[in-house]
């Protein structure tokens, strides 16, 4: 995949940008890059709050099987760990399925929007948030942390972008073969999910159990009360710290 880059100084959400391209017939590949958003989006339609100094960015993505679109996101949270770790030494850990935690805060999201024609994917919008540089403000400072508030300084955002990405290119690149094992076996390294009691809320409701495993589809395997449950989207709460 050939990458390309699409930097705006400030938008509501690349996002939203980055769809514009998409339906404009951009190719796979493309980065959308914005140094602020002011409407920046999360998952489950909460608000991402995004100011100068954070890395926000939306990659287009138009693979030919929807098989991957689990793994996609798992990929994402995946390269962002790896992509950091590289640089840097910090005890990052992924929740499922694609927060990137430091201690237990949230350094990182991914939001992953599609587009189908029936059956057939027209495109994704892979879209990743690392907190760099950025201030974070009142309450959302108990759940998030920038990796300068850890690191204590001032951190490039350039290498970081590059990592990532070089990351997210190899990894896609696995999925699209069929190669999915590489991908989960990395991402269960880095799992701060697995083993742990967990609340997940799914459309169907509210689970409570354990996280067991994580598949090669890339769902989450549960155990409750009931027995064995697989749960492909929800938002999981880590509920006992385990500092195993
Ligand atoms: C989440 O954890 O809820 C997902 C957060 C995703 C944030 C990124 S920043 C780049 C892209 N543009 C957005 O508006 N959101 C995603």
């Amino acid at each position: 995949m050939m990458l390309r880059i699409y930097r705006v100084r400030e938008c509501t959400s690349t996002q939203d940008v980055a769809r514009e391209l998409a339906e404009d017939g951009w190719v796979e590949g493309t980065v959308v890059i914005a140094d602020r958003m002011t409407e920046g989006r999360g998952r489950l339609g909460r608000r991402w709050i995004a100011d100068y100094g954070g890395l926000w960015m939306t990659v287009i993505l138009r693979p030919k099987s929807v098989n991957n679109l689990q793994l996609i996101n798992l990929a994402a949270g995946l390269s962002v760990i790896e992509g950091i770790k590289k640089l840097y030494r910090v005890p990052l850990g992924l929740k499922w399925p694609n927060d990137v935690l430091l201690e237990d805060r949230k350094v990182c999201g991914v939001l992953s929007e599609a587009k189908f024609t029936g059956t057939t994917v027209d495109y994704i919008l892979l879209g990743i948030g690392i907190n760099v540089n950025n201030e974070l403000h009142g309450a959302l400072k108990d759940t998030a942390i920038s990796l300068k508030d850890y690191l204590g300084f001032e951190i490039p955002t350039q290498p970081i972008l590059t990592e990532v990405l070089k990351n997210l290119n190899n990894f896609y690149a696995e999925l699209l073969i069929g190669n999915t094992d590489d991908v989960i076996s990395k991402w269960k390294k880095y799992s701060v999910t697995i083993g742990r009691s967990v609340k997940v809320y799914t459309s169907e409701g509210v689970i409570i159990g354990v996280a067991v495993d994580v598949d090669s589809d890339g769902s989450l395997i549960m155990k409750d009360d009931e027995g064995v449950k697989r749960i492909y989207s929800g938002d999981v709460i880590h509920l006992i710290h385990n500092n195993g």
